[in-house]
């Protein structure tokens, strides 16, 4: 039977189903045990830990085990720059800075400026490095903290990654890298190796600390592939083997099932789109769970579950009763679709208005979170 979805690091298509995820990429579910043992730890709950927006995870028990016995962990996140930062990127990255926040741990940051000149046929290094600067403010106008979080584009820090990405690649063979990523004998050589350099940072911070340190990668689904591949290999190495927290897609404006994608710039809105725009792109693209006229709406009431204004609510409401209230009002029909698109657009404009402010403030901050060789 045909596959009705593809999520790899590339490529995500086609309706997504997570349950499905889960067995084929080999996590495990995040369940209320789990939950409750983090919560011990945190004394509550981030939004999108109770939503379940992060579904999935490897190895959270160990990485909670080992922190019970005081040996921290330090987290590990990315971005590939291909271009500006949109909505869905934030996702992880704002579920990252609790977990700083509440767990005072390291964030190392990797800018994968090589990747997205490789696969990216349009784009020149210049210009993906340039990128990753870019990016860059978006992660630190989140508020990470100075002094624990290190931020480095691999092509400017290649000295220190090349050296363990070596020691991976040695370690690789070209059916594995075709067996987890479809990529086939006509992708580059450029292709095959680049999950080396994506793997180093797992276990980076290990080498250069002289000790092994337990490391947590928060990012969507679609790079979990990667790690799969690093923990065998970091295993092998003698170090901790990377565990994870995986996140669903933020859907596209104009779809609710599959992810928002940067090459499409009507469904995506970006950390630096101006107010009016993001105004412009919700009402006139956002997927609408509403009836087709008033009196069916009113009677009947609107699906909430296949809305993408009350979709991205979830993402980016942290108030559970209002997020709670919006939902009943819109299915029971008192609240209708045009004004769904207004809470949501009120919800994001606030919220990027204080984040360009703080985009711009990065600027002068910026290199003291760098990593260069
Ligand atoms: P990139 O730039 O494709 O994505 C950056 C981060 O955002 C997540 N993501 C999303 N999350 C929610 N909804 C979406 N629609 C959505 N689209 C993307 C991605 O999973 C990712 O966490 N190769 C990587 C960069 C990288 C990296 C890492 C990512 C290097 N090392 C370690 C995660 C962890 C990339 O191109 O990400």
């Amino acid at each position: 039977m045909a596959k009705e979805f593809t999520v790899t690091p590339w490529k995500v298509e086609g309706e997504v189903d997570y349950t499905k995820l889960i067995k084929e990429f080999g996590v495990e579910a995040v369940n209320d045990k789990l939950l409750d043992r983090i919560k011990k730890h945190t004394n509550e709950l981030h939004y999108m830990l109770k939503r379940k927006i992060f579904f999935s995870h490897v190895d959270m028990n160990f990485i909670l085990d080992e922190y019970e016995k005081g040996n921290r962990f330090y987290l590990y996140t990315g971005r590939g720059p291909s271009g500006n930062t949109h909505l869905g990127h934030l996702v992880p990255w704002i579920f990252t800075k609790w977990l700083q926040d509440k767990f005072d741990a390291e964030l190392w940051f990797q800018m994968t400026d090589d990747e997205k000149f490789i696969f990216n046929p349009a784009l020149e290094l210049e210009e993906t490095n340039r990128l990753a600067y870019e990016n860059a403010l978006d992660v630190i106008a989140l508020g990470f903290k100075r002094g624990k979080t290190f931020i480095f584009s691999d092509i400017d820090y290649g000295k220190t990654l090349y050296k363990q990405a070596i020691r991976v690649a040695k370690r690789l063979t070209i059916s594995t890298t075709k067996a987890a990523f479809g990529l086939t004998d006509s992708d580059s050589v450029g292709k095959h190796f680049f999950t080396t350099i994506q793997s180093v940072p797992a276990f980076l911070p290990s080498v250069l600390k002289g000790k092994n340190i337990p490391c947590l990668i928060p990012c969507a689904i679609d790079q979990s592939v990667h790690f799969r591949l690093t923990r065998d290999i970091v295993g092998k190495l003698g170090y901790y083997k990377p565990a994870g927290l995986y996140n669903v897609f933020l859907p596209a404006l104009n779809g609710p099932k599959g992810k928002m994608s940067a090459s499409i710039a009507e469904t995506a809105v970006y950390t630096t789109d101006a107010p009016e725009v993001v105004e412009k792109k919700i009402r006139k693209y956002a997927f609408s769970g509403g009836r087709d006229t008033v009196e069916e709406h009113r009677t009947k009431g609107g699906n909430p579950d296949v809305d993408v204004s009350y979709q991205w609510l979830r993402f980016f409401e942290e108030d559970d009763k209002k997020l709670e209230r919006i939902y009943d009002e819109y299915k029971s029909g008192k609240l209708l679709s045009g004004e769904l698109k207004e809470i949501l657009i009120e919800k994001l404009t606030t919220f990027l208005k204080k984040h360009q402010e703080n985009r711009e403030k990065a600027r002068k901050a910026l290199d003291s979170y760098i990593l260069k060789d």
